[in-house]
């Protein structure tokens, strides 16, 4: 009986470690330039979930207004068992800077990181309205610009994209435009 029950408890506490590693789960799923994004609304945070096909980093981003210029920007690698997340803000049409380094604040918590197979996946959460000038507000029931983009093999956030995705979503209801 002692047995049993120890066995249970072992199963139990693997049970909630695996499903606590792999973070949130999510409401809705976007998917461009090789990029899958997943995110649910809950309250006044976004849980985002970043996943591609690469070695380097991945990628996602708000609000840009022209090209880059103007979004808020979310990127993610992983460097053995480092996971390295920031935020980025657009500061010009093919630049943006790290929001700590422009006078901001770093707002993005980081859940989780891997990668597995050549696929980098990474899961955050953000403030819909942080406060900081740095980022752009996010409008749960508003329309929403997303950008997604990931680099090349390479663990650096200087590395530039190929590609690029933009869509318009609606955060709340998951509905893309
Ligand atoms: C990591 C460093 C990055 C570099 C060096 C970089 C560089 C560039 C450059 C040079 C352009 C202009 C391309 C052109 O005019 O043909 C561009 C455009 C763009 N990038 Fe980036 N980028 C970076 C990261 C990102 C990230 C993280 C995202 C979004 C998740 C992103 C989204 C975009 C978008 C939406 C455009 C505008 C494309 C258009 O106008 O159609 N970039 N980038």
């Amino acid at each position: 009986m002692k047995k049993l029950l120890s066995g249970l408890i072992t199963f139990l506490i693997c049970f909630v470690a695996i499903h606590s590693a792999q973070g949130a789960s999510y409401d809705h799923e976007m998917k461009g330039a090789g990029v899958t994004f997943s995110w649910k609304v809950d309250g006044d945070t976004l849980h985002g979930k970043m996943s591609a096909k690469t070695k380097g980093w991945v990628a996602v981003g708000f609000n840009p207004v022209e090209q880059m210029q103007g979004g808020n920007y979310i990127l993610g690698y992983v460097d053995g068992s480092d996971v390295e997340v920031v935020g980025h803000f657009g500061t010009r049409k093919i630049n943006h800077d790290l929001d700590e380094e422009l006078g901001g604040t770093s707002d993005v918590t980081v859940v989780g990181g891997s990668e597995k197979g050549g696929t980098t996946t990474i899961e955050f959460t953000i403030p819909l309205n942080s406060g900081d000038e740095y980022d752009t507000v996010l409008e749960a029931d508003g329309e929403t610009t997303v950008v997604l983009a990931h680099g090349p093999p390479r663990d650096s956030f200087k590395a530039r994209h190929r590609k690029q995705a933009i869509m318009k979503v609606n955060l709340s209801t998951g509905e893309v435009q």
